[in-house]
C-alpha cells in the first residue's frame, strides 16, 4: 500500500500559515485564517473529483455541462480544534455532511478515549475528510479514524494544518490506506508534546481559552 503525505505548497496557504504561527495573532484573526486555509485546502483536496456530462437549457439554447458525479463527501472534525476547519470546507462543499468525534486522553493510560460520536448514517458511501489542525503524536487522529472505520467508513483522508513525522508514522502504521494532507511538516514535538515550532494549542488559540 502506498503511504501518502501531501504538503500543500500553495503560496496563499504558506503565507496564511505563517501568520497563524505568530503568537501575536489573536483569536479572531486566527479563526478567520484557519477557515481560509481550510477552504484553500478543500479546493486542492477535491481536484480529483469526477465529473459527468448533464444536458441543460441555458436561456439561449440546449447544452451539456459538467456536474460532480462521484461519492458524496463528509467532513469529520476531531473536537474541539477540528471544528475550526469545518466552515471553510463547507463554504466550498455545502452539501457535505458533518460528523463529529470527541476524544479525551485518559490521564492514567494516556490513551485517547471516545466520549462523543455522531456520524452521517450513510458514512460507508461517503468520501470522508477527517480534520484536526495539528497532527502531533497521532494518537487522537488514529483513534478517530478507528472510530469511524468501526462504524462503516471505508474511504478516508486526513487533513491538517501542521504535521510531524511521529503522527504521520502513527497513522501510516495503524491506517496505511489513509492519505495525509498537511500545510507543513514541522521538525518534531517538545517535552509537552506540542509541535515545534507549531502554533501552540490550536483549540485555545481558536477559542481564546488561554
Ligand atoms: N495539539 C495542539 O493543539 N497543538 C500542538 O502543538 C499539538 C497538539
Amino acid at each position: 500500500m502506498t503511504k501518502k503525505v501531501h504538503v500543500f505548497n500553495h503560496p496563499l496557504i504558506q503565507h496564511k500559515l505563517g501568520i497563524v504561527r505568530d503568537k501575536n495573532t489573536g483569536p479572531k484573526e486566527f479563526r478567520e485564517l484557519v477557515e481560509e486555509i481550510s477552504k484553500l485546502m478543500a479546493y486542492e483536496i477535491t481536484l480529483h473529483l469526477p465529473l459527468s456530462d448533464v444536458e441543460i437549457e441555458t436561456p439561449v439554447t440546449n447544452t451539456s455541462v459538467k456536474r460532480l458525479s462521484g461519492k458524496k463527501l463528509g467532513i469529520v472534525p476531531i473536537m474541539r480544534a477540528g471544528l475550526g476547519m469545518v466552515d471553510g470546507i463547507l463554504s466550498l462543499i455545502p452539501v457535505a455532511k458533518v460528523g463529529h468525534i470527541g476524544l479525551y486522553r485518559d490521564p492514567e493510560t494516556l490513551e485517547p478515549v471516545e466520549y462523543y460520536a455522531k456520524l452521517p448514517e450513510d458514512i460507508g458511501e461517503r468520501e470522508l475528510i477527517v480534520v484536526d489542525p495539528m497532527l502531533a503524536t497521532g494518537g487522537s487522529a488514529s483513534a478517530a479514524i478507528s472510530a469511524i472505520k468501526k462504524r462503516g467508513a471505508k474511504n478516508i483522508k486526513f487533513l491538517c494544518l501542521i504535521a510531524v513525522q511521529e503522527g504521520i508514522d502513527k497513522i501510516h502504521e495503524d491506517h496505511p490506506e489513509v492519505p495525509i494532507y498537511t500545510g507543513a511538516l514541522d521538525p518534531g514535538l517538545n517535552e509537552k508534546s506540542y509541535i515545534t515550532p507549531g502554533f501552540g494549542d490550536a483549540g485555545d488559540r481558536l477559542y481564546g481559552t488561554k
